[in-house]
């Protein structure tokens, strides 16, 4: 069905996009984290937003568990579901940056074609769309397992479980690629920081 056909038109703001990074003094981007659970995703996202929170760039987190008790607590973890899942917080993310803020994105995001359809969504906007491989072996997520998750899917009490039940694809091309295996915290945000300055977003 065509926007004509459903009778919506498309509002354009008043307030242009170069006013906005002109006030903010910085562009607005996704950063978008993507890596199994257990992976540290959460744990450099929180961090990264205390250092841009600190040089005065305005930056939000959104994370797969706290949009799993709003906005999207009617999805599960079947493939469709993930799917719609990482569809809808694409054209979150993509306002979020059309606001002129850093989103940064922290979900397992397990398949290519949601996460390239993420990135179609901002590039067609004209967005900046930063995808960051948080790599960790399924061995190192699981003996960190913060959440006792991996231990009930072992124990089968948790189905379509990323890694064990249910697949992860790994990013072919990310912007950046983090071995959290090797990393500390700190040198996965610093690495995060020195690519947004090379690329001129802060
Ligand atoms: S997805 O795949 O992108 O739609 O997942 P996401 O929205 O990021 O949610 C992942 C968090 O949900 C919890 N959880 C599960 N993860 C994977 N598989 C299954 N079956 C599952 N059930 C619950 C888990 O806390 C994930 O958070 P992280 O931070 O990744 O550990």
């Amino acid at each position: 069905m065509s926007s004509n056909d459903k009778n919506i038109t498309w509002h354009h703001s008043g307030v242009s996009r170069e006013a906005r990074q002109s006030a903010f003094g910085h562009k607005g981007a996704t950063i978008w984290l993507t890596g199994l659970s257990g992976s540290g995703k959460s744990t450099i996202a929180v961090e990264l937003e205390k250092v841009l929170f600190q040089k005065g760039i305005k930056a939000y987190i959104l994370d797969g568990d706290n949009i799993r008790f709003g906005l999207n607590k009617d999805l599960g973890f079947s493939a469709s579901d993930r799917t719609e899942n990482i569809r809808r917080i694409s054209e979150v993310c993509r306002l979020f940056a059309d606001a002129n803020i850093v989103c940064i994105a922290c979900f397992i995001s397990p398949y290519v074609a949601d996460r390239d359809q993420a990135r179609a969504i901002h590039v067609e906007s004209g967005l900046d769309f930063v995808e960051v491989f948080v790599d960790s072996s399924i061995e190192v997520a699981e003996s960190r397992d913060p959440k006792g998750l991996y231990q009930k899917a072992r124990q089968g009490l948790i189905k379509e479980f990323t890694g064990i039940s249910a697949p992860y694809e790994e990013p072919v091309k990310p912007e950046i690629h983090l071995d959290t295996g090797d990393l500390a915290v700190n040198e996965s945000v610093d690495n995060i920081v020195e690519y947004l300055t090379l690329k001129k977003i802060i």
